[in-house]
């Protein structure tokens, strides 16, 4: 039998990927694009049905692209974890999300821990994609693996390296985001930096698989307390009577030192929001509290509560309660132009307006119906007439396909929460920072 570089090399290698969603899917394709055969695994019989009939269902992977991998039969998808043992090397991409006291809950990665390690023979490389705290691969992964009586090192290998795709984004993808890998040891490295150099156009090395779970949180965290710095300012800058846009813009003219973000409605998506709180969980068992990193969480957690007392404001000063009020929401994605609505701030901030006793409506051309506690809503139109019906047209998610200057000229009044109507003029408008 061929070792595991050599079939990497000539491209013979199996690659098994585990959770095709946002993530796996087009990690599945990019493999396959580059000449592999790839399985996808997945829990749900629909995501299966779909790529086995190259029918996308993640807007960053075109139907062009999966059918054309899935027709030169080089990717594959099944429930069947039995066929585990036929890849070469196995990506965990499954999901990490919180529980409702929002500690990390790891179930997914346990469960599949486990099923992995049922069908586990030597050569295998294993590596962990899914966002997690530092310690997670070795503490939690490693001891599954190894019950089944094969040992990490000498038997099979195993790494972790995180995913940084960016969803909906145009510039990067799997090719040109640098990827970094921590192996449990140099030979488990070297493997998963081979594997990936043949997507990846860089692939970077690091000593173990805690200083590559730490980077992927801390990057996270990094955007996490950047945009609660920049809401807090949001808020000072409305109280002074400033725009935070214009200071943005002045503030980014500065060639060093200065990274512009921008405030917004909340953080959503299965990153920002989620992995603070695994890192955070993690330094609570070692006696450390991170408490930049909380504040930043709870300051970020409080922007749709604070949208909703500036709409309250804003109807009022025009005489009307928010209670019986219509308000239209634009857009419930978590951020623009794409179809997730994963922990957006748009169903929160839809739920409060609920409670609060307004008569709430969306649209968003991406997302037709959402679940909310009080019963599923379905997009509407974004007509001239649902427009002028509403107290109150709420940018929540400017997607770049909306006509902010007929959604003003139509509406009663507008808040916006992200800044996208400020080429406009006129006194109904409303804007978050200002
Ligand atoms: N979405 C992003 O932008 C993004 C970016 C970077 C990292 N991540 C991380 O990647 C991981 C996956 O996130 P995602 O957004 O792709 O989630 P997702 O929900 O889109 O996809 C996960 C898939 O795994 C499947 N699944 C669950 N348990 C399984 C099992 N035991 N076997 C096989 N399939 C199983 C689910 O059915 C689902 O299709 C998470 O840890 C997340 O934090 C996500």
């Amino acid at each position: 039998m061929l070792p595991l570089e050599e079939k990497i090399r000539n491209k013979s290698a199996i690659i098994g990927i585990v959770g095709i969603g946002y993530v796996g899917l087009p990690l599945a394709v990019a493999f396959a694009a580059a000449g592999f055969r790839v399985l996808g695994f997945d829990i749900r019989q629909k995501n299966v049905d779909s790529v086995n009939r190259g029918q996308s269902y993640i807007a960053d992977v075109s139907d062009e692209d999966l059918s054309s991998v899935v027709t030169k039969k080089l990717l594959e998808a099944t429930i069947d974890q039995g066929r585990l043992r036929e890849a070469d090397a196995i990506c965990i991409c499954v999901p990490t999300p919180l529980t409702t006291t929002k500690d990390p809950d790891l179930s997914y990665v346990i469960h599949e821990s486990e099923q992995i390690s049922k069908y586990l023979r030597p050569g295998q490389l294993v590596i962990l994609e899914s966002t997690t705290y530092p310690g997670t691969t070795r503490q939690v992964i490693l001891p599954k693996l190894e019950s089944s009586g094969l040992r990490c090192g000498t038997d099979f290998y195993l790494a972790y390296s995180p995913e940084r795709v960016d969803p909906g984004s145009k510039n990067y993808n799997v090719k040109n985001t640098p990827k970094i890998v921590g192996g449990m040891d140099t030979r488990a490295t070297q493997l998963a930096q081979l594997l990936y150099r043949q997507i990846a156009n860089k692939v970077l090395p690091f000593s173990c698989p805690e200083v590559a779970e730490m980077t992927k949180d801390f990057e996270n965290v990094f955007r996490s307390v950047n945009i609660a710095l920049v809401n807090e300012l949001a808020r000072l800058c409305e109280r002074m009577g400033l725009s935070v846009w214009e200071v943005i813009d002045a503030a980014s003219t500065k060639p060093f030192g200065y990274m512009p973000f921008y405030p917004g409605p909340g953080i959503g998506g299965h990153c920002i929001p989620l992995d603070p709180y695994y890192l955070a969980h993690k330094a609570r068992e070692l006696d450390f509290h991170t408490r930049f990193i909380e504040l930043a969480a709870e300051i970020n957690e409080h922007m749709p509560y604070h949208v909703v007392s500036r709409i309250i404001e804003a109807l009022s000063d025009r005489g009307k309660s928010l209670k019986g009020a219509k308000i239209l929401v634009l857009g419930v994605a978590y951020k623009k132009d794409v179809g997730d609505t994963r922990e957006s701030p748009a169903l929160k901030i839809i739920q409060i307006l609920h409670e609060k006793g307004a008569e709430v409506s969306y649209n968003d051309p991406y997302i037709s119906r959402i679940h909310m506690p009080a019963g599923d809503l379905e997009s509407v139109e974004l007509s001239k007439e649902w427009l002028t019906a509403a107290d109150c047209v709420v940018i929540v998610t400017d997607h770049s396909c909306y006509d902010l200057g007929e959604v003003a000229a139509s509406a009663k009044l507008v808040f916006d929460t992200r800044g996208a109507t400020r080429g406009l003029g006129g006194d109904n408008i409303v804007r978050l920072g200002e």
